[in-house]
C-alpha cells in the first residue's frame, strides 16, 4: 500500500470522532505503530486536527465527512461529469493540467487538503486538510483563448447559484472572480488555460470555496469567512460539491455556445459594488470611478468626470478592484 493510501485510510477510521490507537490502526492497515505515528504527523502538518491522548490514541477533534466519489456522483442531477477525489495533492489544477491529454470534457478532481494551492497573482490558497472544498474541472473550448473571456465572472455566477440553492441567498460578486459574504473573501476562482491560443484550448477552471475553516488562519492575508458561520451549520462538502459541479456543467454547455451574454444580468444583480465609487488597481496606477456593470466580455465599466466636467465611461479587462481610503 502506498503512503497515499494509508494516510487516506487512517482518515477514513478517525472519521467517526472516536479514539482508535496506534496499534489497532496499525495491524488493521497492516503497518507498525511508528509507520501510523509518521502518518498522523503528516496529515496534522496539512491542518487536519488530530489529538492523541496517551493511552488512548488518536481521535480528530470533530467528525469529518469525507469527500467520497460515490455521494458525490449520486447527489448530481445526472452522471455527466467524471469525478475523482484525491486526499492530498500540490495543487487539483496543477492535477488536472498534468492529465489534461485523456480527460473528458467536464472532469472535475477535488482534493481534501492542497500543500501549494494557489490563487490569482502567485498569491498562495490556504487549504487545510478536510476544512472545505478544493475542485478543479477541465473544459475544451474550440475558439481559442478568446473563447475563455468573461468565464471566470460565469463561474462566480455559478458558484452563487449553488450557494442559493443551499439556502444562502447573500452572497455577492467582486469582479472579476471573489465571491463574498458580508464583505470577506468566501470563495476564489482561478482559471488557467492550456492549449492553442488561436484554436483548441482546454481551460482548468479552480475553485476554492471556504466551508469550515479553523479560526486559526494567519495566513489569510485578507477578511474571509466560510459557510458554516453564515449557515450554523456545517453543510455535507459531498452535497455542496454535487451542486457545484451540476451548476458548472449546466453554466459550461451554455457559456462555450454564447460566451459570457446570458450571464450578465445574473452578475449584476450581485454584483458587490454596484453604482458604487470604487478604484480599480492596476500595477502602480490608481483609476477611480462609479461601477456601473460588466460588459458581455466580461470587462468592467467605469464611469468618471474629467477634468472639463464632461461624463468618461471606460471599460477595463484587468486590475483589482478596492475601497480602501474611498
Ligand atoms: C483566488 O481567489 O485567488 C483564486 C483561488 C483559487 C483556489 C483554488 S482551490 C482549487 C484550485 N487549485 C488551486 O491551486 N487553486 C484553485
Amino acid at each position: 500500500m502506498s503512503d497515499f493510501d494509508i494516510r487516506s485510510l487512517i482518515v477514513r477510521e478517525l472519521a467517526s470522532g472516536q479514539f482508535y490507537s496506534g496499534s489497532d490502526l496499525g495491524s488493521k492497515l497492516g503497518v507498525s505503530r511508528a509507520a501510523i505515528s509518521k502518518h498522523v504527523k503528516f496529515l496534522q502538518s496539512l491542518g487536519l486536527e488530530i489529538f492523541s491522548v496517551t493511552g488512548k490514541g488518536y481521535r480528530l477533534d470533530k467528525p469529518l465527512e469525507v469527500l467520497d466519489v460515490g455521494q458525490i456522483t449520486q447527489k448530481m442531477s445526472s452522471p455527466h461529469t467524471k469525478v475523482e477525489v484525491l486526499n492530498v495533492i500540490d495543487s487539483t489544477n496543477d492535477y488536472v493540467k498534468a492529465k489534461l491529454v485523456d480527460l473528458p470534457n467536464g472532469f472535475t478532481c477535488l482534493a481534501e487538503a492542497q500543500t501549494a494551492g494557489r490563487g490569482r497573482h502567485g498569491r498562495k490558497w490556504v487549504s487545510p486538510f478536510g476544512s472545505n472544498l478544493y475542485m478543479s474541472m477541465a473544459w475544451r473550448f474550440e475558439g481559442g483563448f478568446q473563447a475563455l473571456a468573461g468565464l471566470s465572472l460565469a463561474v462566480g455566477v455559478a458558484v452563487t447559484e449553488s450557494l442559493s440553492q443551499l439556502g444562502l441567498n447573500k452572497a455577492s460578486l467582486k469582479w472579476p472572480n471573489d465571491v463574498l459574504l458580508n464583505g470577506k473573501k468566501l470563495a476564489g476562482v482561478l482559471i488557467e488555460a492550456e492549449g492553442r491560443p488561436d484554436s483548441s484550448c482546454v481551460a482548468i477552471i479552480g475553485i476554492g470555496l471556504n466551508i469550515n475553516m479553523n479560526q486559526d488562519q494567519g495566513e489569510i492575508a485578507q477578511p474571509w469567512t466560510d459557510l458554516a458561520k453564515s449557515m450554523n451549520r456545517i453543510p455535507n462538502r459531498n452535497d455542496v460539491a454535487a451542486l457545484l459541479i451540476d451548476n458548472m456543467h449546466k453554466m459550461l454547455l451554455i457559456f462555450q455556445q454564447q460566451g459570457l451574454a446570458p450571464f450578465v444580468e445574473s452578475w449584476s444583480e450581485r454584483n458587490t459594488f454596484a453604482n458604487k465609487p470604487i478604484k480599480l488597481i492596476i500595477g502602480d496606477e490608481e483609476i477611480h470611478g462609479i461601477n456601473t456593470g460588466i460588459t458581455d466580455s466580461g470587462a468592467l465599466i467605469l464611469e468618471s468626470v474629467d477634468s472639463a466636467g464632461k461624463k468618461v465611461i471606460k471599460t477595463y479587462f484587468g486590475g483589482e478592484i478596492s475601497v480602501r481610503g474611498l
